[in-house]
């Protein structure tokens, strides 16, 4: 037997680093932005952030385009100046990327939020969709949203979802 490592043995070795590493790809890819283990924020662990289903997410994708990029902006970016109110007294629609605050509330807020528009005692004048999605669309919806937050966002956004129904 030969000593040396034959060049089908070096063959064979790449070959399983690189199976290893389209592995690890693919399950990175998989998680996407969900984190590992449970959160601790402020000394209060909640268990880990869900995996989103990536069917709802391509369902929400497509249901944002439809009823919220319009206004919330194609990649989620929202109107420039969101911050400054308008003449009418009225917000410009906020992004709804990392850079906005949408991840800041829990998920009966932004459900009811979507179900129901805007605020009109805060001049709000976003529309409600209660008429015209399911609950699960705006689910999903929301889902998609939250695809594209990082896992920072998406640690707060699940902590204060499940501190606010007083389970952590
Ligand atoms: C006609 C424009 C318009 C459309 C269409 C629209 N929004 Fe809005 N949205 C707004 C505005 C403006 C605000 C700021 C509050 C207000 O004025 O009602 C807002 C606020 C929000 C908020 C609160 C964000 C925060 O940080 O507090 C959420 C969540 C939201 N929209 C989700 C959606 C979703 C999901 C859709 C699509 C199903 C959608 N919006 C469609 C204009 C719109």
């Amino acid at each position: 037997m030969s000593r040396r490592t034959s060049p089908r043995a070096v063959a064979l070795g790449f070959g399983f680093v690189g199976l290893l590493t389209a592995a690890f790809l693919l399950w990175s890819g998989a998680e996407g932005n969900a984190t590992q283990g449970p959160v601790t924020i402020n000394g209060t662990t909640v268990s880990p952030v869900p995996t989103l289903s990536a069917e709802r997410v391509a369902a929400g994708e497509g249901l944002y385009a439809q009823s919220c990029a319009a206004c919330h902006g194609a990649a989620l970016e929202g109107a420039p100046n969101w911050k400054v109110r308008l003449a009418n007294g009225s917000l410009p629609p906020p992004p709804h990327d990392a850079t906005g605050h949408t991840w800041h509330h829990a998920d009966e807020q932004l459900l009811s939020i979507v179900v129901q528009g805007g605020d009109p005692a805060y001049n709000g004048v976003m529309p409600g969709f209660a008429a015209s999605l399911t609950i699960e669309q705006m689910t999903a919806t929301l889902d998609f949203i939250k695809s594209r937050w990082g896992s920072r966002e998406r640690e707060y956004q699940w902590w204060i979802t499940v501190t606010r129904r007083g389970q952590p």
